[in-house]
């Protein structure tokens, strides 16, 4: 459909008429064809454009003010609409998409793009299917798809405000790394909310309803005191449902800590890091026992003298913090390694949920930041010492929500920024296969570097400056973007993915999980009905 017409071009960008009567959208997707190419334009203003004198305004504005009728005397002439569009590619007679080198002539028209031009746009050619591509606010019927073993590694960065459905993009992708049919994939998880196993609610869908989860779902919760099969039975279509899922205890006893996974939490000051080394070398495997159990002034003593009293008085505080009452971390000696066991799992490409719904924020960090340090270990050794193994590791991928709690510009205590094991992941894990995926309300909160290092950025509705601002400052492709961010819908993105080969800002609608569940489960059960039925 014809849209309007060419009237204006500097740089990228194109200012063109908006044809009457025609509804353009701002983030739409437009093109314009012109000596055999075709520019591809992403619309993302408009402004009336006016000949009329102040005298005119005054006297119109006047009469529709008191009800007149007032007409404005060759008003096509004088008076219409333009929109603002930015060239976002550039696609040549042989249908390959690049970056812009021309621009489109003067008077040219402007067009709505047809299922062929959205082809030539190479959105689909990943292995994660994520959304469809988004026209406005309608959707096109097309999908949008990642891949995985180029984003993984150059880490993910997804923004949003609270309910813009940045939970509901996690669960998305834990899917798509679900139905990829090798094992080339994993991903963990650490559910705080503990929506991500049966649904937030009741009456919705989580990553058990999925047909998949049987072979590649690995859940670690309190609910078993042993490693076990959890039966899960659910009514669909008026189908009784049953899923057996591999269940893990969600349990760390002493002796798989080590003094690094509380460094790499990036609580400790280097004085207290030091600490915890000098212990570990005094008392081996007991030395979290004994830093709990001896008073401040005994270890001062054990540890001649070689560590403050006030530094060992804020460490045990700290420890006892991050340890919490006993629930997750025990002090017992015990038949599992929660950490071994979640790497056996990502071995095999599978999904691992971490549920921690009870966990304090202390107990939290020490746990994701234990496990993600292990996984990095594992990673990093095999890479070292065994090339060929290190091959055969599916790509994983780490999620972190509320990730400017880990990755804060400013420390919150006050004292320097310490290292820890996510900020260590975005500068080092492109070259393990170990890639994080960021999750936040508050982009603006989070290290530029995290930012950076996070090359596809998926924005979700995000209306606070400090947070759009960030965002577009240290992504490509978005320098026109900050009206059409704070207006999203919810589940609207604007994806950024360069390793994915997308060139630009791609306006995508992110696939409802419910709706996902749904069909997934609808096939599933026409499958069996027809082995039934052919079994007659
Ligand atoms: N792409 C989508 N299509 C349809 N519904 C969606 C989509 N994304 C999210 N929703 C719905 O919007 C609601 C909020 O989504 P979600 O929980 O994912 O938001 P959130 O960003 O994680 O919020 P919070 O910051 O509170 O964690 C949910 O009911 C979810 O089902
Ligand atoms: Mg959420």
């Amino acid at each position: 459909m014809k849209l309007g017409v060419v009237v204006w071009v500097e740089g990228t960008t194109v200012k063109f008429r908006v044809r009457e009567g025609v509804l353009v959208e701002r983030g739409q997707l437009v093109k314009v064809e012109d000596r055999s190419q075709k520019f591809v334009l992403r619309v993302y203003d408009f402004k009336p454009e006016s000949l009329l004198t102040p005298a005119e305004v005054a006297i119109v504005s006047k009469k529709k003010q008191e009800g007149e009728n007032a007409p404005i005397y060759d008003k096509g002439l004088r008076l219409y609409d333009t929109a603002l569009a930015t060239i976002i590619c550039q696609i040549d007679e042989d249908g390959v998409p690049h970056g812009p080198t021309g621009v489109p002539s003067l008077f040219t028209d402007v067009e709505t793009l047809d299922k062929l031009d959205l082809e030539q746009l190479n959105l689909d050619t990943g292995d994660l299917p994520i959304g469809f591509v988004r026209v406005g606010h309608k959707t096109a019927d097309i999908q949008v798809t990642l891949k995985g073993d180029k984003v993984i590694p150059h880490h993910i960065l997804v923004c949003g405000v609270t309910g813009s459905g940045k939970s509901n993009l996690g669960k998305v992708l834990a899917a798509a790394v679900m139905s990829v049919p090798e094992p080339r994939y994993s991903l963990v998880i650490f559910d705080c909310e503990s929506e991500y196993f049966s649904g937030a609610s009741h009456d919705q869908y989580g990553l058990v309803h999925l047909p998949e989860a049987e072979d590649r779902l690995f859940y670690v919760t309190g609910r078993v005191d042993e490693p076990s099969i959890v039966t899960y039975e659910f009514n669909f279509n008026g189908e009784l449902v049953e899923r057996k899922i591999l269940a893990y205890p969600l349990r760390v006893y002493y002796s798989e800590l080590n003094p690094s996974d509380f460094a790499m939490t990036g609580e400790f000051s280097s004085p207290q890091e030091e600490l915890l080394w000098l212990l570990y070398r005094r008392f081996k495997e007991n030395w979290l026992e004994k830093l709990l159990e001896l008073t401040s002034r005994e270890i001062y003593d054990l540890l001649n003298k070689l560590a403050k009293t006030s530094t060992i008085n804020v460490t045990k505080r700290k420890i006892r913090h991050m340890l919490g009452a006993g629930d997750i971390f025990v002090n017992e000696e015990g038949g599992f390694e929660l950490s071994k066991a979640i790497i056996s799992a990502i071995k095999q490409g599978k999904v691992v949920l971490v549920d921690i719904p009870y966990a304090t924020e202390g107990e939290e960090k020490l746990l994701s930041a234990m496990i993600a340090r292990k996984i990095f270990k594992v990673y990093e050794g095999l890479r070292k010492f065994d090339p060929a193994a290190w091959e055969r590791l599916p790509y994983v991928l780490i999620m972190v929500e509320e990730a400017h709690r880990y990755l804060a510009k400013h420390a919150l205590t006050g004292g320097e920024v310490r290292e820890n094991i996510f900020s260590i992941i975005s500068k080092r894990g492109r070259k393990y296969k170990v890639g994080a995926l960021y999750i936040t309300q508050m982009p603006g909160e989070i290290a530029e570097t995290v930012i950076r290092q996070a090359l596809t950025k998926i924005v979700l509705p995000l209306p606070t400056r400090p947070d759009y601002t960030k965002v577009i400052q240290y992504s490509p492709y978005l320098d026109e973007a900050e009206q059409e961010i704070k207006t999203l819908d919810r589940g609207d993105a604007l994806i950024v993915s360069p390793p994915s080969g997308l060139r630009f800002a791609v306006p995508a609608k992110i696939f409802s999980f419910e709706k996902l569940v749904e069909r997934r489960l609808r096939v599933e059960l026409d499958k069996i009905k027809m082995a039934t039925y052919s079994s007659f």
